[in-house]
């Protein structure tokens, strides 16, 4: 067994491997997002030269997101996930990290829990094809996220996420221009945003309940195919479930080191990804 950093060049293998444990079809972009958003943060364990495990972390200055830990069926319970979730955890703290989250599958939680993370909130997983309701009267207005936008957006974001992830944002609102979305105060204040993604919704944020379902009925408009979010906030949930998705399943939310500061404000109702936070 050979425990390496993952490159490019893994996208298609990654990609692959991903689907057989999760589900779905692979998802090669997605695949190709995470290493480009951290390229030495990913590791992968090959067995006799053929990629059977992989998993990393992306940090965001002193936070690091730990995920998409996957271990091929033929190969799990021989120790490649701890392996591989070591790697990525030392790697982290050699970065200056001193907090890691993730969000854990059951399968994935007796691990985390022998590496010393501990329980951290919930996140609750909604599914379904939206029923966009009509917008409402609105006190902001919400315009497609341009470039020019991220910045400000990130700033927004921060307090809440507990760091900058100007570079995930910058990643998401690239690769789905179009159906990403930012609302602005009279004030021309960011106020929200929201990214519907091919297969799922976030990342999502928003000072309050009208902003949040402005957003939503905007971004959702059209959109006839399913949709998955993984939700942090009571209030995302019922607005979610008033457009016709429903609850799934609720994963834990783990963490390994110092809680970071959270501000309440703005609400952090979706994340981007379980994989990168
Ligand atoms: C979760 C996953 C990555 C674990 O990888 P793995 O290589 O099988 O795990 P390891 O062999 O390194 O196990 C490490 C420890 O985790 C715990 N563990 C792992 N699988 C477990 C299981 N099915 N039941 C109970 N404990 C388990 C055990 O404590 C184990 O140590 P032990 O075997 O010495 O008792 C793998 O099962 C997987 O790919 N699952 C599907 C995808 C997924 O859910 N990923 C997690 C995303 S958060």
């Amino acid at each position: 067994m050979l425990l390496r950093r993952l490159t490019l060049d893994d996208v298609v293998t990654g990609a692959r491997l991903t689907a057989a444990a999760f589900g779905g079809q692979p998802r090669e972009a997605r695949m190709r997002r995470y290493l480009e958003l951290e390229p030495e943060g990913w590791f992968g364990v090959e067995d006799a030269g053929t990629l059977v495990a992989l998993g990393g972390a992306v940090r965001f200055g002193e936070l690091a997101w730990l995920g998409l830990m996957v271990v091929e069926p033929g190969h799990q319970r021989a120790g490649l996930g701890r392996t591989l979730a070591r790697a990525a955890v030392a790697w982290a703290h050699d970065q200056g990290c001193t907090t890691i989250r993730l969000i854990a599958t059951p399968a994935g939680t007796p691990l985390y829990r022998q590496l010393g993370f501990v329980p951290d909130g919930e996140s609750q997983e909604l599914a379904g094809v939206p029923r966009p309701l009509p917008p409402g009267a609105a006190r902001s207005s919400v315009h497609p996220w341009g470039a020019r936008d991220t910045e400000e957006v990130a700033r927004f974001d921060a307090p809440s996420f507990g760091a900058d992830r100007s570079r995930l944002l910058a990643a998401y609102a690239r690769e789905f221009s179009g159906s990403a979305w930012v609302a602005r105060d009279a004030a021309g204040t960011v106020c929200g945003f929201l990214v519907v993604q091919d297969e799922s919704l976030g990342p999502w944020a928003a000072t309050d309940e009208t902003v949040a379902a402005q957003l939503l009925d905007i971004g959702l408009a059209g959109i006839e195919r399913s949709l998955r979010a993984g939700v942090l906030d009571e209030m995302g949930e019922r607005l979610l479930l008033a457009r016709g998705l429903t609850r799934t399943r609720a994963l834990p939310r783990m963490r390994l080191g110092p809680d970071v500061r959270r501000a309440s404000s703005p609400r952090l109702i979706a994340h981007a990804s379980y994989a990168v936070g």
